[in-house]
């Protein structure tokens, strides 16, 4: 049986489903998007996700798709069609087809699309074995608080980790670090503080990010939001990164330096732990 995905207010096959080739998602990356995680059927923090679409919509000053007012709805059927356990529901939503043209249209008609991912989120593998990190140049634009659908930069990123035998990259600007390609990066110090970048234009404010931070303060442990070095994190107790699709994942090396005994470190565990037993009983 053939995925069913979501086009601009249709349930269809995935082969049955088109996009013009005028959209300005497909011509200009004129689009944004969202990750949102599915535990036990369910979505995790929903909400979270609904409000950081909005933002981006506002700040591309892209009209809402019709189905906005139905999105929960949407998300849950097709989770419901497909049977999703586990994984993910990516959507999308671009400023739709026009004539080619640097301007926006004055009239838009933006899509919306949206399908499941099937993944394995909690007993993912890489999870408990720990990543493998190299560091590379932040070449993106300026705005990546705004979760556009141009991601090519994040691709290359993810390719030279692959091929110099490492399974992602930190991004890095003017010698601090600024994040995963996908994700948000943090490092633990030996003194057990938790230090990840501040808000800004310069990262994705990642919805993990934000529970994670609040769970790790609810917990007692200390975090500080601030830049950090690529040597400050090859010096670091433990490192991990946030995302959607990983949750909490330890960090085991950054460019070629083993971090503490070569395995997930005691506050990335817990904070995984954590993250899993609340996403579970947030979601909805
Ligand atoms: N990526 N930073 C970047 C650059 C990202 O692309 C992502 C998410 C994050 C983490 O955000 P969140 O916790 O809201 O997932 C940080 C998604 C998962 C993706 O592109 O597949």
């Amino acid at each position: 049986m053939s995925r069913i995905v979501y086009v601009n207010g249709e349930f269809l096959p995935e082969e049955d489903a088109k996009i013009s080739i005028f959209d300005r998602g497909f011509l200009m990356a004129d689009g944004v998007y969202e990750v949102t995680s599915v535990l036990n059927g369910k979505l995790v923090d929903y909400d979270g996700h609904l409000t950081r679409l909005e933002r981006s919509l506002t700040a591309l000053d892209m009209p809402e798709p019709e189905g906005m007012d139905a999105l929960l709805e949407i998300h849950r059927e097709l989770v419901k069609r497909n049977n999703l356990k586990e994984g993910g529901v990516y959507l999308q939503i671009t400023r739709g087809a026009a004539d080619r043209d640097f301007l926006y249209p004055e009239h838009p008609k933006p899509s919306l699309v949206m399908f499941t991912l099937a993944m394995t989120l909690k007993k993912s593998p890489k999870a408990e074995k720990g990543l493998k990190i190299i560091s590379i140049e932040d070449q993106r634009w300026g705005r990546r608080d705004i979760k556009t659908v141009q991601l090519l930069y994040p691709s290359m990123g993810k390719m030279m980790a692959k091929d110099a035998g490492a399974d992602d990259a930190w991004m890095v600007e003017d010698g601090f670090v600024t994040e995963g390609t996908s994700n948000n990066a943090y490092i633990v110090t030996r003194a057990g503080t938790i230090v990840t970048r501040q808000l800004s234009n310069d990262i994705l404010h990642g919805i993990t990010r934000a529970a994670v931070l609040r769970f790790a303060r609810e917990a007692q442990m200390q975090v500080e939001e601030r830049p950090f070095t690529m040597d400050e994190a090859k010096d670091a107790a433990e490192a991990f990164i946030t995302s959607a699709t990983t949750f909490v994942t330890g960090v085991v090396e950054i460019d070629g330096v083993t971090l503490g005994d070569g395995a997930p470190g005691p506050v990335s565990r817990r904070l995984r732990e954590i993250y899993i037993e609340e996403a579970e009983k947030m979601a909805v």
